[in-house]
């Protein structure tokens, strides 16, 4: 279960939703089938899960969920997570079986296997645009209300505790209210990145994604080619400043008050048991460490004794560029990739880690991080987190920054 912490972004106040329009796109969405099916046709049994349409009009939840994020969430995350998913299964034993028993066979008891995250999160957003409804939300009736009523004490008090849920669930992830056929009540739930309620054995009945990707175009819409002023407008002075905030709330009056910011997060790091304070502590720092890591005009080739190092360690400079990039690409959910400098061995290694974790609690010294939560780059590129990774990569690394970092860490 992932740490919770105050610091998260739906707490920020949302924006009017934007204006009216792309109806025409809907006609994208009409031929698709209702239910997870696989292509017909040919005697041969193929790996193939269909994209299903959300059961509405992409406008139609407008203005409350925009067409523009419908274009991205729909179109291009959940349909990246079916198609990936039916190339990783194709001629495997996972073949022929259905969306739910794959998600069960290849959850593997909580060491999930490579095709869990493709095959839960496609599941995961099928559930969700069939948990919404033009002009939706309000009180329910009926049964539902009443068991409600008895499991929560009153409809009010639900809305309460789902949206708390949902606020706190750090990082990447979903809320849910779910059935326990155990004990025959009902339960709320959140999970993190492509978890679900069916791995715990309970029956999901609402989700709402909390992914950033999930909300960030409808907060903002500011679409540049480049690391925005918008998007450090918010990343900045609203995310970052919210850690920082909601750290010294947490630190007030506690042992941790007085200490340095990094020994605050390997305190609360607690050998990997975080307490509540390491979330806001690391990413306090974290981001301090990415904003310094950038610079104007920056990225391209290192020189001096960084480039012989990065030679040394990766073999060439276009190999640490590939294998950075993949790394971060490749940390699913939100989270961070490091050029790290190993005391232990004296290398240089690449390290990823997920959410507010960072290489000091590895024991690591930290060279160069990018943030690689979609609030970093969702404003300027959407979905295609490739590219904020290769404009990083070429336009603003301050190699003088890292160069500097790795001449204290061998001295
Ligand atoms: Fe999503
Ligand atoms: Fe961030």
């Amino acid at each position: 279960m992932a740490a919770t912490a105050s610091a998260n972004s739906l707490t920020s106040a949302f924006l009017p939703p934007q204006g009216l329009n792309g109806s025409s796109k809907s006609l994208q969405w009409r031929t698709q089938t209702k239910q997870f099916g696989r292509k017909s046709g040919s005697a041969t049994i193929t790996a193939k899960f269909d994209l299903n349409s959300p059961p509405y009009p992409m406008d139609a939840l407008e203005p409350h969920m925009s067409s523009r994020t419908f274009e991205f969430h729909w179109g291009k995350h959940h349909r990246a997570y079916v198609d990936n998913l039916n190339k990783q299964i194709e001629g495997t034993e996972l073949d022929g079986k259905t969306l739910e028993d794959i998600i069960l066979v290849t959850y593997n008891k909580g060491a999930p296997l490579s095709a869990f995250n493709n095959a839960a999160q496609a599941w995961n957003h099928q559930f969700f645009w069939e948990s919404m409804k033009p002009n939706g939300g309000g009180e329910p009736s009926g049964e539902l209300l009443e068991l409600i009523n008895r499991d929560f004490g009153s409809y009010d008090t639900f809305v309460k505790e789902f949206k708390a849920a949902a606020a706190t669930q750090f990082g990447s992830g979903w809320a849910w209210l779910a059935y326990k056929p155990e004990d025959k009540k009902l339960a709320l739930a959140k999970t993190p990145n492509a978890e679900n309620p069916l791995v715990l054995g309970y029956t999901p009945l609402l989700t709402i994604d909390v992914w950033e990707h999930a909300y960030y175009l409808d907060f903002q819409d500011a679409l540049e080619p480049h690391m925005s002023s918008r998007t450090l407008e918010i990343h900045w002075g609203k995310h970052h400043r919210a850690y920082v905030d909601n750290l010294n709330k947490q630190i007030d009056g506690t042992e941790l008050h007085g200490k340095t910011l990094k020994d605050i997060l390997l305190i609360t790091y607690n050998n990997g048991s975080p307490l509540p304070a390491f979330n806001n502590a690391a990413q306090a720092w974290n981001h301090q460490f990415f904003w310094e890591s950038m610079k104007p005009n920056g990225g391209g080739e290192p020189s001096g004794e960084l480039l012989e190092l990065i030679n040394r360690d990766f073999g060439s400079y276009d190999t640490f560029v590939k294998e950075f990039k993949a790394a971060a690409a490749t940390q699913f959910g939100s989270g961070w990739a490091w050029l790290a400098y190993k005391p232990e061995d004296k290398k240089l290694a690449l390290v990823k880690t997920p959410n507010a974790e960072n290489p000091l609690v590895l024991g690591y010294t930290p060279l160069l991080t990018i943030d690689v939560w979609e609030h970093a780059y969702y404003l300027d590129f959407q979905n295609r987190r490739p590219d904020y990774i290769s404009v990083f990569m070429e336009k603003l690394i301050s190699w003088e920054a890292v160069s500097s970092r790795l001449k204290a860490a061998i001295a």
